[in-house]
């Protein structure tokens, strides 16, 4: 086995997407014509995949305000707020975000791998259990991992349709007993009727 080993899989796998339209990783935008649209092999064409919702990157008041601030600050603050300090319009984000949803102090990470890394990391740890869906995102288990927390995996879709059938087997149970005490007191029977 060697260093690239791994990454053979990955090949393996991209390549069951050979002939087909798109393959993830592979597919190139040529221009950003919109929040929804962009163009993609000569075509003008909806993204649906993206987490822009409310549209906000082409929002003429957002993309004022960032060209102001990549003129006073530059084009990014160039290192962690750990070895260089925070920026006071950082600063003031997080108080805002905080004020508008009632918190005490809010933190503002820039990708949501990040914030899910570094909640659940720097939250849980070693004394921990966390239950986790099949379907979290994986920054969670990340997160989860790097706390050193137990993790219970649990498809939570599929937990909760076990529980709704067990309830109603609950409920039917008392059904199906009357009904069985019909079948033998009727020649007919009842549990057909009750089946059906
Ligand atoms: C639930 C959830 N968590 C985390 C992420 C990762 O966010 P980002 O792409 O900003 O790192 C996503 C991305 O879509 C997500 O849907």
């Amino acid at each position: 086995m060697d260093l690239l080993d791994k990454l053979r899989a990955v090949g393996a796998r991209a390549a069951l997407f050979d002939g087909q339209v798109c393959r993830p990783f592979d597919t190139v935008f040529d221009e950003v014509l919109g929040p929804c649209e962009v163009r993609f092999a000569g075509r003008r064409v909806l993204m649906f995949g993206s987490n822009n919702y409310f549209g906000l990157s082409f929002h003429p008041g957002v993309q004022a305000a960032a060209q102001d601030a990549v003129g006073r600050y530059g084009s990014g603050s160039t290192g962690s707020r750990v070895a260089n300090g925070t920026l006071r319009i950082h600063e003031e984000l997080e108080r805002d975000f905080a004020e508008t949803f009632g918190k005490r102090y809010g933190m503002i990470f820039s990708t949501g791998f990040q914030a899910n890394l570094c909640l659940v990391a720097g939250l849980c740890s070693t004394d921990d259990t966390i239950l986790l869906d099949a379907a979290c995102h994986a920054s969670i288990y990340d997160g989860a991992r790097l706390s050193g927390a137990s993790v219970v995996r649990e498809d939570v879709r599929q937990a909760v349709i076990r529980a709704v059938l067990a309830a109603v087997n609950r409920r039917l149970e008392p059904l199906i007993a009357d009904v069985d005490l019909a079948a033998t007191t009727s020649p007919t029977g009842g549990r057909e009727d009750l089946r059906r």
